[in-house]
C-alpha cells in the first residue's frame, strides 16, 4: 500500500526520489521520507502528510548525493507521523531502510532487539528490519561472534570500515546482511537498504510485495510500482519472490536466496514504453474524471477480438471447452469495487449459464472452508492484481484443487501470474483511488465469462451470443452519450451536497449498481451512504428517512421496474428527496423523483455498464462541492497489499 523508490547513479538523488514518490503517492499518502548518502554519511528527512510537505522541507538540507531511497506511507502500525515515516535508521545512523508490507513477528523481534540494546524511535513494524540488518552487518563485517560483542557493535563502538573483505563476484556485505535479516522475518516485505559503509550501493529484497529494478541512462532505479519508472528507466526487471538485487551506479545483480546463501541468477529484463506517461491528467482536473471519461474506450478495448462472427474467443482462458463444460460451481472472490462488479456477474452466470455462483468478499472466503471440488471454478477479480486478501484466497482455492481464473487490469500482476487463466480488463493504469473505469472493464470481462460459460454449456445459441455481443459493443456509444451531458447529475449533486447521509436503492442488477454508487459517494465525499436492495427498505432502513433525506434509486427499465417505483413512492411519502437513474423515454418516473438522470435504453443484463456512470459522476460532483480531494481521499490507498 506504500510506495518505494530508490536511485543510485550520476545525478543528485533527491529530486529523482521525490518525483518517483509523487508518481506513487496514489498508493499511500500519510507521510513520506527519503534518505540520501553524501559525504560519507546518510541524511534522512521525513515528514507527515503529503509529499509536497517533504519536498518543501528538503531545501534546508542541500542534498546533493547521488544514492538514496524513499518511501510514501499508508500507516498500518503506528500513526501517520514524522517519527513513523520511513526511512528508518539503525542505532548508529549508518544504515537506512524502507519497507512495504507487514512484519507479523515484529513484537517478538523488537523485544529481542531491545534486549540486545537497540533503541527504537518509531511504533512501526518495519523498524525491526533495520536493527536486524545492523546486527547482521556487524556480525559479517566486523568479525564479531559473541552476543556481548554485538551489543558493543550496535552501541556505536564499531570500526569505521568493515574489517572483512568480500571477494569479487560475491554478494556485498549489505546484501548478505539483508538476506540474514530477511530470514528472521515472518510476513510480507519489499525492502530497500543502504549503508554508508558501502557508498553508492542499494540492496533490495522482496517477499509477497512487488519490487521492480530499472536500468536508465543515468543510473539504476528501484520502485515498488512500474509507474514510478515510466519515462526514466529503459528496461526493468520485476523481482520474483525470494530474490534480492544489489545495485550500484552502473549495474545491478540479482540473487536468489537459498538457505543462507545467495545464488546469482540472470535477471529477466522487459523494455518499458517511454512514450506513455500514466501520470499525465491531460485536460482533466483530476484523474477520476479522466478515468470516468475513458470508459467507452475501455469497453471497446476489452471486447476487441473477442467474437469471431460465430463464437466468443478467449484464448487465454487456460481452460479447454471440455473443462469449461464440467464446471458445476463458480465462486467469485474480490474486494471493494471489484466485489460489486462480481455481484453483477452472479446474475449473469446463473441466468445465462445456469451454474450456481457465489460471490464472496476475499477476506471472508479465505478464512472459511468453502466447498471446492475439481469442477469448481474460482474467479478472482482485482484491478490491481495485488490485493492481499484476494491473492491469499486464490492460493487457498488452488491448494483445495479449484481452477482459478483471474480478471485483472495489471499485466503480469500476482493475480495474473497465479491464476490458471486470465482476462485483462484493458482499463490501463488507474490512478484515482476511487475505481471507475476498472469497474466497467471488470463488468464487461465478467459478462464475457458468463457468455462463454453459457456457450460451453450450450445454454445460449450462436444467435443469442451474437446479439448479446453486439449489444455489449453498443454500450460504448451509450456511455459516450451519458458523458456528453452532465447537467442533470450536477443539479442532483447540488441538491445532496449538504446531506449527512444518503441511501442507494435498486433491485436485481440495480441493487449491485446501488452498492457501487454508495461506495463511490462515501469514499470520496465522506458523506455517509448505505445501499439496500429496494425491497429491504421496509425491513428497517426506511426508519432513517426524514424530510430531505436523499434516496438515490437505480430505476432503469427491468423486470422489477414497477417494484422499484413502489419503493421510491414509499420513500417519497416519508419526505425523501428522490434522485433516480432511469431509462430514456420513461414517462412515469418524473412524477415521483425530484431529479431524474436519464440514460439510453439498454437490456437489463447490460444495464450496470451504463447505469453506474451517472453515479460515479454524482459522487465526484458532490465531493467537489464539499471541497474534498477527489483522487486521494483520506485514509485510503489504491492497492491494498496488506491483510
Ligand atoms: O485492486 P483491487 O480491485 O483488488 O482492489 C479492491 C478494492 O480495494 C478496490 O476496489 C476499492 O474498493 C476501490 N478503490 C474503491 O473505489
Amino acid at each position: 500500500m506504500c510506495g518505494i523508490v530508490g536511485y543510485t547513479g550520476l545525478q543528485p538523488a533527491a529530486p529523482i526520489l521525490v518525483s518517483g514518490l509523487k508518481k506513487l503517492e496514489y498508493r499511500g499518502y500519510d507521510s513520506s521520507g527519503i534518505a540520501v548518502e553524501q559525504g560519507g554519511s546518510i541524511t534522512c528527512v521525513c515528514r507527515a502528510g503529503k509529499i509536497d510537505a517533504l519536498e518543501q522541507s528538503l531545501g534546508a538540507f542541500q542534498l546533493t548525493g547521488s544514492c538514496g531511497i524513499g518511501h510514501t506511507r499508508w500507516a498500518t502500525h503506528g500513526a501517520p507521523s514524522e517519527a513513523n515515516a520511513h526511512p528508518h535508521m539503525s542505532c548508529d545512523g549508518k544504515i537506512a531502510i524502507v519497507h512495504n508490507g507487514i512484519i507479523e513477528n515484529h513484537d517478538e523481534l523488537r523485544r529481542i532487539l531491545e534486549g540486545r540494546g537497540h533503541e527504537f524511535t518509531s511504533q512501526t513494524d518495519s523498524e525491526v528490519i533495520v536493527h536486524l540488518i545492523e546486527d547482521a552487518y556487524a556480525s559479517l563485517a566486523f568479525d564479531v561472534s559473541e552476543a556481548d560483542d554485538l551489543v558493543d557493535a550496535v552501541g556505536g563502538r564499531v570500526p569505521h570500515q568493515p574489517t572483512v573483505e568480500v571477494r569479487r563476484g560475491e554478494p556485498s556485505l549489505l546484501a548478505q546482511a539483508v538476506n540474514m535479516a530477511s530470514s528472521l522475518l515472518i510476513g510480507s516485505w519489499a525492502i530497500c537498504a543502504m549503508t554508508e559503509f558501502e557508498p553508492g550501493k542499494i540492496v533490495c529484497a522482496r517477499k509477497e510485495s512487488p519490487l521492480v529494478v530499472g536500468r536508465g541512462v543515468n543510473g539504476m532505479y528501484i520502485s515498488s510500482d512500474m509507474t514510478a519508472l515510466s519515462g526514466i528507466a529503459k528496461e526493468v526487471c520485476v523481482l520474483e519472490d525470494g530474490q534480492l538485487a544489489e545495485l550500484d551506479e552502473r549495474t545491478f545483480d540479482v540473487f536468489k536466496a537459498h538457505d543462507d546463501e545467495l545464488i546469482r541468477v540472470t535477471p529477466s529484463m522487459t523494455e518499458l514504453d517511454w512514450t506513455v506517461d500514466w501520470m499525465d491528467r491531460g485536460r482533466f482536473s483530476d484523474f477520476m474524471m479522466k478515468e470516468i471519461s475513458e470508459q467507452p474506450r475501455v469497453i471497446r478495448d476489452t471486447l476487441e477480438d473477442r467474437f469471431n462472427g460465430s463464437a466468443l474467443t478467449v484464448s487465454e482462458l487456460g481452460l479447454t471447452h471440455e473443462e469449461l463444460n464440467l464446471i458445476d460451481r463458480v465462486y467469485i472472490i474480490a474486494c471493494g469495487t471489484s466485489y460489486h462488479a462480481s455481484l453483477i456477474a452472479k446474475n449473469l452466470i446463473e441466468g445465462w449459464a445456469r451454474i450456481p455462483c457465489e460471490v464472496e468478499v476475499a477476506s471472508e472466503f479465505r478464512y472459511r472452508d468453502p466447498i471446492i471440488t475439481p469442477s469448481t471454478l474460482v474467479v478472482a477479480v482485482s484491478q490491481s492484481g495485488e490485493t492481499a486478501d484476494t491473492l491469499a484466497a486464490i492460493r487457498d482455492a488452488k491448494i483445495k484443487g479449484a481452477k482459478v481464473f483471474g480478471i485483472t487490469n495489471v499485466i503480469g500482476s500476482p493475480v495474473a501470474r497465479e491464476s490458471d487463466g486470465v482476462i485483462y480488463t484493458k482499463a490501463n493504469k488507474e490512478v484515482a483511488v476511487a475505481s471507475t473505469k476498472s469497474f466497467t472493464g471488470q463488468i464487461v470481462s465478467l459478462t464475457l465469462l458468463a457468455m462463454l460459460l453459457a456457450q460451453s454449456k450450450g445454454r445460449l445459441s450462436q444467435g443469442q451470443i451474437r446479439m448479446l455481443f453486439t449489444e455489449l459493443v453498443d454500450t460504448a456509444s451509450q456511455a459516450e452519450e451519458i458523458l456528453k451531458d452532465t447537467e442533470a447529475v450536477n443539479e442532483a449533486a447540488f441538491a445532496c451536497k449538504d446531506a449527512h447521509s444518503a441511501m442507494f436503492i435498486g433491485r436485481g442488477m440495480g441493487a449491485a449498481v446501488a452498492e457501487e454508487g454508495a461506495l463511490k459517494l462515501k469514499e470520496i465525499s465522506y458523506l455517509h451512504a448505505e445501499a439496500y436492495p429496494a425491497g429491504e427498505m421496509k425491513h428497517g432502513p426506511i426508519a432513517l428517512i426524514e424530510p430531505g433525506f436523499p434516496v438515490i434509486a437505480v430505476a432503469t427499465e427491468s423486470p422489477t421496474y414497477d417494484k422499484v417505483l413502489s419503493n421510491i413512492q414509499e420513500a417519497k411519502a416519508r419526505g425523501a428527496k428522490i434522485i433516480a437513474v432511469a431509462t430514456e423515454g420513461d414517462e412515469r418516473i418524473g412524477e415521483f423523483a425530484d431529479h431524474v438522470i436519464f440514460i439510453p435504453k439498454v437490456r437489463d443484463a447490460l444495464s450496470p455498464i451504463t447505469a453506474i456512470i451517472p453515479l460515479q459522476l454524482l459522487a465526484r460532483e458532490i465531493a467537489i462541492l464539499r471541497g474534498c480531494n477527489i483522487d486521494q481521499p483520506r485514509n485510503l490507498a489504491k492497492s491494498v497489499t496488506v491483510e
